[in-house]
């Protein structure tokens, strides 16, 4: 049941401090407090390359995972989402790894990509919530999200749950190239043990969240704006706001605007910002200022040291809790989860079965 919740997808998106901190437990050795991975199908230390594919906000984690894999394992990614990796044959490095993401592990074309990748030889991990599904069976190893089921048809849970496995994968992977040393190596994981705590703060900015959705409620369209590792997430933010709400929304690296979706600002095309305090934190700001100046109305997900900053440009500022960079899309997700449940309530859609969209999509 919904555990008094109105709907499966507010009850799933309070399971976010649980099942991440499940999924840690899962991945991470409380002895040592490493990452520990089950038996691999080939040696990290060597690959030359991985390749992941996914759909749908699968492929939004799979973003989030190259942004971190490269940057912090030197592991070169390729990345695309299954409908076209299946049939873009690529010509794909040998030995590389695949790495496959999936709420259901049933998605026709992640299967197919799957079978694709296994058919050149490549090697395949799956990020599986599904431990029992197709692409379990068929994967060289399944690395489970501890979501439980998801009911809601737009995913929550399994997405930051999805995060958490890709992190861990990426200090695993990291440690294996010798790309980071043991003490970085314990900050990650310091900053991954205090995720579950944090996430659990976001619910008391819940109130604030249901008062930016009024603006976004009453727009047509919705930019929104990310740079770096929580672009992505800008991504995951406007694919729910459309799903649930059925509001227009797209999502643009920050960078990007100027070239083209400038044109669309004003005051009727709200604009919601990732924007983290760090070391992007000055260049996301300054394309938002040059919103700001061309009429747009501007809506951030911050944290206590960018609202500050941003309070003076901002219409609407969510000081979403203080955790290190690194996780930081985690916990900039939940943040534009809420607005997007926030905004399907407001405008009275089905927030839990979309109107066209089905939990699995077992067809091409
Ligand atoms: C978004 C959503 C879809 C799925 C996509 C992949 O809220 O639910 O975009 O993420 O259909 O599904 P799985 O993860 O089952 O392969």
């Amino acid at each position: 049941g919904k555990d008094g919740y109105r709907h499966y997808m507010e009850k799933e998106l309070h399971e976010h401090p649980l099942v991440i901190g499940q999924t840690l437990q899962r991945m991470i050795d409380p002895a040592t407090r490493k990452v520990v991975l089950p038996d691999m199908p080939c040696d990290l230390a060597t690959i030359p390359r991985g390749v992941i594919t996914a759909c749908g906000s699968a492929y939004f984690a799979g973003m989030v995972g190259r942004y971190w894999l490269e940057e912090i394992a030197r592991l070169p990614i390729d990345i695309d989402v299954a409908s076209e990796l299946r049939y873009r044959n690529p010509p794909l490095t040998p030995g590389s790894l695949g790495m496959l993401i999936s709420q259901s592990g049933e998605t026709a074309d992640t299967l197919a990509a799957l079978r694709a990748l296994k058919g050149i030889g490549l090697p395949v991990l799956s990020v599986l919530n599904a431990e029992h599904s197709t692409m379990a069976r068929e994967s060289d190893v399944v690395l489970g999200t501890v979501a439980g089921p998801e009911i809601s048809v737009a995913s929550t849970k399994a997405f930051t749950a999805q995060l958490t496995v890709m992190a861990c994968l990426t200090i695993a992977i990291a440690r294996a190239r010798g790309t980071i040393d043991a003490a970085r190596e314990d900050e990650l994981v310091t900053a991954l043990l205090d995720l579950p705590g944090r996430a659990e703060e976001v619910f008391s900015r819940q109130a604030d969240i249901r008062k930016m959705a009024e603006v976004v409620a009453e727009a047509r369209d919705v930019l929104y704006l990310g740079r770096g590792s929580v672009y992505p997430v800008a991504m995951e933010g406007a694919l729910k706001l459309k799903e649930i709400s059925y509001i227009h929304a797209e999502a643009y690296a920050a960078g990007e605007m100027k070239h083209g979706p400038i044109s669309l600002i004003d005051r009727t095309v709200p604009i919601v910002a990732t924007i983290p305090s760090g070391a992007l934190f000055e260049k996301t700001l300054s394309n938002l200022q040059e919103a700001k100046a061309r009429g747009g109305r501007l809506l951030a997900f911050t944290d206590e040291a960018g609202a500050g900053r941003l309070s003076a440009i901002a219409e609407q500022t969510i000081a979403l809790p203080k955790v290190h960079p690194f996780v930081t899309p985690i916990i900039q997700t939940i943040g534009v989860q809420i607005l997007a449940y926030e905004t399907a309530l407001l405008k009275g859609t089905d927030v839990d079965q979309p109107r066209n969209l089905a939990k699995s999509v077992t067809v091409e």
